[in-house]
């Protein structure tokens, strides 16, 4: 069988990840903290969206797509967070 290395950065395979998976981590956080998944230099823009893939294929259920919210990249004035909200009442 062919090795497939998913994630280049922490050296983990395919079969590492399909394996994690049926022994139970189910959860992608659980996946990723247990292989360490996402966790090498590139931060995981390489490896989280193909084991995300496997996750969805084993387990049949949808994966989220972006389950971690993180604070922008560029700084932006907070008026332009509630830009909508305004005028709700
Ligand atoms: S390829 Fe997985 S952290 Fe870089």
């Amino acid at each position: 069988m062919k090795t497939v290395i998913v994630c280049r950065c922490e050296d983990i395979t395919e079969k590492e990840i399909v394996d994690a998976i049926h022994a139970g981590y189910t959860d992608f956080e659980e996946l990723r903290k247990n292989l360490r998944i996402g966790m090498g230099p590139c931060q995981g823009r390489v490896c989280i969206p193909l084991v995300k893939k496997i996750l969805q294929r084993e387990t049949g259920r949808k994966v989220e797509e972006n389950p971690t919210v993180r604070p922008p990249v560029v700084p932006i004035p907070l008026g332009m967070l509630t830009k909508g909200w305004e005028n709700e009442e």
